[in-house]
């Protein structure tokens, strides 16, 4: 079957994204829709792009844009990625939190689950009296199959392999059996991460309490400046006044408009006299 992405298609496919997803495709990505939508076009027994699309678009279609928005957005994460962000967590928000021992973070952007067991075993290798805080870290991701291998806390072997020994035995069991060659979060540590779906283009998140810290590394660059900015804006206001803010190593809020304050590349903190408006 040859079936050709006329550019009408393509600009289809682009505003759904957009609107869904708020990720913008540039003529480049035309063909990598092409390649990942080829499969499931054979897959489906479609014979067209403008079928795929109106099953997507249409009623009962909603399956069918959650493997779609899979196969444009990059889940690309590490354990311990940018580190940075960990270290500034446990030397410089850690110490400020002592007194109350709470802290709630969210991994607004989780992927497979990399980012937020790694601020829980950040959490858990920097606190000496751990069961006496009182630690909820949220993560949260649009895409439900990243999200299931995340709760799961199973990896293959090579995803460790960067990290030390040490670091290995102390945070995940080794599978046995037919498990061999796979690594599981240890408990200690997944209790500490609780996983949902959230799309960060809803006007609201589903967040009651004030969070000390927000990750939102690596998925800015998807967006554009106006879908980046009222991002932002939306952050500003689940963040308690001196929370602070994480972003990508290849992100800036620079060009945009927002109300926090700049600490140094990637890292940003809600000034501690703005009132949230909550
Ligand atoms: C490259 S990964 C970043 C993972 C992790 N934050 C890191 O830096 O290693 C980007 C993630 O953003 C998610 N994503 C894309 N658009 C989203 C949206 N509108 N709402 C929530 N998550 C989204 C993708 O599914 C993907 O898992």
């Amino acid at each position: 079957m040859t079936t050709t992405l006329s550019d009408k298609e393509f600009e289809q496919f682009k505003y759904l994204i957009y609107q869904q997803v708020g990720i913008t495709l540039d003529a480049p990505k035309k063909t990598l829709l092409v390649s990942r939508l080829g499969k499931r076009l054979r897959d489906l027994q479609l014979s067209s792009y403008q079928a795929y699309y109106d099953r997507v678009s249409g009623e009962g279609g909603e399956e069918e844009l959650m493997k779609l928005l899979d196969l444009v957005s990059t889940n690309k994460t590490d354990f311990y990625r940018e580190p940075v962000h960990f270290d500034f967590l446990r030397e410089q928000i850690l110490p400020e939190m002592q007194p109350a021992k709470t802290l709630r973070i969210w991994s607004s952007a989780s992927s497979s689950g990399e980012e937020p067991y790694t601020i829980a075993m950040t959490l858990f290798d920097a606190i000496a009296d751990i069961n006496r805080w009182d630690i909820k870290i949220l993560a949260s991701d649009i895409s439900t199959r990243v999200l299931a291998k995340a709760s799961s806390g199973i990896y293959e072997e090579e995803r460790v392999r960067q990290l030390s020994n040490d670091l290995v035995k102390r945070h995940f069991l080794r599978g046995k059996g037919p498990q061999e060659g796979k690594l599981q979060v240890r408990p200690q540590i997944a209790r500490l991460v609780a996983f949902r779906r959230i799309n960060l283009m809803d006007p609201t998140f589903p967040i009651r309490s004030q969070l000390d810290v927000i990750f939102c590394r690596n998925v800015m660059i998807y967006f554009d400046r106006p879908t980046q900015a009222k991002l932002m804006n939306k952050f500003f206001r689940y963040l308690r006044p001196g929370g602070y803010l994480f972003i990508g190593h290849s992100e800036s809020l620079q060009w945009i408009d927002h109300q926090f304050r700049y600490l140094r590349p990637t890292i940003y903190q809600k000034p501690v006299s703005v009132k949230s408006e909550e």
